[in-house]
């Protein structure tokens, strides 16, 4: 399969790659983040687990239009149309109404919503031409609650769903599956990349492990074509115990 995760140098994006590369099928996964050495570091570590795969790791910030194109052309014209999209690169700023600047509400934006259209509307061409394809992308629980602090976030995540929602009812008549995974806390440097207010951060071992929603995504896939997951909630079974 050609395999495209983004936002996929560490954290949940990293441990989706890695599922795929322990697979004994020949696939062509295509990773990117914003850090050149944090994307090398992870290629290297894709490398060491199977090198019976194609790997293309560069640099793309999904907020930039001009940059998800280049991405997706590079790697179609390397190994053809993209089977599967795993729109993931995310962040969070998690701050008072009052305090969050007009700049840090719409950078939250930029990734987590205007990034998923862009590189969804990238790969869509040649997945209709071929009629078939999976679009699945990490939402978050924050989607479906609200909660003080997270007006950006939970912005942003509500926002993807309801594109994911309008995207799977275009064009399920071409065959292409939209699946939105929802996770509640994963034990990942999330919290720390996004200066999150700690109530919000759930650094135990109760917390999800990115390798639980890399297996969502995974069952997502593995499914039989005539078969869309379209939304599924992961959460720590017991949070407080
Ligand atoms: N951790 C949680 O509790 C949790 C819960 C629910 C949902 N999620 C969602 O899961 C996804 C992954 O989160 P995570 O926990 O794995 O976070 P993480 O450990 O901070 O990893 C985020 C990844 O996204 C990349 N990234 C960030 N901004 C990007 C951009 N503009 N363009 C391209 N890549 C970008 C980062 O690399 P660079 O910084 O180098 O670009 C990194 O590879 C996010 O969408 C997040 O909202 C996380």
């Amino acid at each position: 399969m050609n395999i495209i995760i983004t936002g996929a140098s560490k954290g949940i994006g990293l441990a989706i790659a890695k599922t795929f590369a322990k697979q004994g099928t020949k696939h062509c996964i295509g990773i990117c983040a914003r850090n050149k050495n944090e994307l090398r570091r992870a290629e290297g570590e894709l490398k060491e687990i199977s090198s019976i795969h194609d790997y293309y790791c560069a640099p793309c910030d999904v907020a930039h239009e001009n940059e998800v194109n280049e991405f997706v052309s590079a790697f179609e014209d390397k190994f053809g149309p993209v089977d599967v999209l795993v729109n993931n690169a995310g962040f969070g700023i998690f701050k008072p109404v009052l305090e969050i600047t007009k700049e840090e509400f719409e950078s939250v934006l930029a990734v987590n919503l205007r990034g998923v259209f862009l590189f969804t509307r990238a790969v869509l061409p040649a997945m209709r031409k071929q009629k078939s394809g999976t679009v699945i992308t990490i939402s978050s629980l924050a989607a479906k609650n609200g909660f003080s602090g997270g007006t950006a976030y939970c912005a942003s995540k509500f926002a993807v769903r309801g594109l994911m929602q309008c995207l799977f009812l275009e064009v399920r008549s071409d065959d292409i599956r939209f699946v939105t995974i929802c996770p509640g806390s994963v034990d990942t440097d999330f919290f720390v990349s996004s200066n999150a207010l700690p109530s919000q951060s759930l650094k135990s071992k109760k917390a999800l492990k990115a390798e639980d929603v890399a297996e969502c995504v995974n069952l997502a896939v593995q499914l039989r074509q005539n078969a869309d997951l379209s939304e599924l909630d992961i959460r720590p079974t017991n949070p407080k115990g």
